[in-house]
């Protein structure tokens, strides 16, 4: 099954089907069948929602989707984190809701970030249902000028800046397929990485939907943007360009900022720790390429790397395989390595990676920030996103 799935993932993001190995090309018919029928699903669900035959639930507050046309690796977790943090600083509190894949890996990391905060998590498939749970627990207030006009009770803005329980706003995680929900905001994230892969759907390729549903977005999001090469950037840009020229384009990358120890979470450790240390990097996520190349930049002695398929939660024999691994780095380097996890990684289990003991196990934590790039900042971004959900903070 791992071998099959690493076949499929190879073929999305291959350069040229003709230099893949044999066992490749033998599924690539039974593939294509597949995502033409995806394709037609997708168009026939697409049009049942347009013509209004699948009912759209629109909720109180403005809706911001942070979405992704590929799988993987293209920074949607850490950018509705940002968006969170943008908009409990203009005073309003927002409701993340989120699907919570694979044992909720990903919502976990959110909570620890966002704990004692004004921002409040949702976890389960049904967005609408949790948004109006939450509603009913904490109230709810609209910032948009034109609701706030409406009233014409200016009292009521003031309570605003007060009453930061009530929820102002909704966040959407992997928002952009679920279209039962009305957005007033789509934010697509790209991976700078592996943008679009062969440019062919599920599961042929890696695109959930054809590249002109960019034609939706109000704001793409080229993340990783840090470790691909000017030339490449200019190129998606291009792509961008075609389907949306007006579509404003943003440059995120992850930035390191501490790592802690699985045995004992609460204590920050400087990133200065892998200081010309051996070092394995183990991780079971869409982008694994930024996060080792990341770990380069640290300043360790060496690093070795241990892939494993987007949200593999990790076994007992994988724990086993990692110990081997670790040995070998011992004897050939005579040193003891380190092994760092992302934060994804130890979210999904916590305890297994404790098994690695003697070995030192930390856990890299990082935050997305805006690069600056022709006039697109931080500052212009947050500015955008006051104005296109017209909120009056
Ligand atoms: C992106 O899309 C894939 C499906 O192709 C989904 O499983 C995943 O959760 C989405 N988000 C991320 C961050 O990968
Ligand atoms: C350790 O060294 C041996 C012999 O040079 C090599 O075959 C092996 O791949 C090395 N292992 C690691 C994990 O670097």
């Amino acid at each position: 099954m791992e071998k099959l799935k690493r076949a499929v993932k190879e073929i999305a993001y291959a350069q040229d089907q003709a230099k893949l190995p044999k066992f490749h090309s033998s599924l690539i018919p039974f593939l294509s069948f597949a995502s033409s029928i995806y394709g037609a699903v997708l168009t026939l669900r697409h049009s049942l929602y347009r013509s209004g035959f699948f009912s759209k639930h629109r909720l109180p507050v403005p809706v911001i989707s942070v979405g992704n046309l590929t799988w993987g690796g293209n920074g949607k977790t850490p950018m509705v984190e940002f968006i969170a943090k943008s908009l409990a600083d203009y005073g309003i509190s927002p409701l993340i809701l989120t699907r919570g894949y694979a044992g909720g890996d990903e919502a976990k990391m959110l909570q620890r970030h966002l704990l004692g905060g004004p921002v409040k998590v949702g976890v389960g498939a049904n967005r609408a249902a949790i948004a109006n749970m939450f509603f009913v627990k904490y109230g709810y207030l609209d910032c948009r000028g034109s609701k706030l006009s409406e009233r014409t009770n200016l009292d009521q803005k003031v309570e605003s800046q007060i009453n930061s329980e009530k929820i102002g706003a909704v966040i959407m995680d992997d928002g952009m397929q679920h279209w039962s929900l009305c957005r007033d905001l789509e934010i697509v994230m790209i991976n700078g990485l592996m943008p679009w892969g062969n440019g062919h759907l599920l599961p042929l390729g890696p695109l959930r939907e054809p590249l002109k549903a960019l034609k939706r977005a109000h704001i793409a999001v080229v993340h990783n943007a840090d470790l691909v090469l000017r030339e490449k950037l200019k190129d998606i840009e291009l792509v961008i360009r075609e389907i949306k020229d007006s579509l404003p384009i943003f440059y995120t990358k992850m930035d390191p900022s501490y790592f802690f120890d699985v045995s004992n979470i609460n204590t920050k450790m400087h990133l200065e720790a892998v200081n010309d240390a051996v070092v394995l990097c183990v991780s079971a996520i869409g982008s694994a390429n930024a996060f080792v190349q990341g770990m380069g930049k640290l300043g360790p002695f060496y690093v070795h790397r241990f892939d494993f398929t987007d949200h593999h939660s990790f076994q007992n024999k994988d724990i086993q395989m990692i110990r081997e691994r670790l040995g070998e780095l011992e004897d050939n380097f005579s040193s003891k390595p380190i092994v760092v996890v992302t934060e994804k990684d130890y979210d999904r289990d916590p305890e297994i990676l404790k098994h690695l003991h003697p070995f030192q196990v930390l856990v890299l934590c990082s935050e997305m920030q805006i690069i600056p790039h022709k006039g697109s900042n931080e500052d212009q971004f947050k500015l955008l996103l006051k104005e296109l959900l017209e909120l009056e903070v």
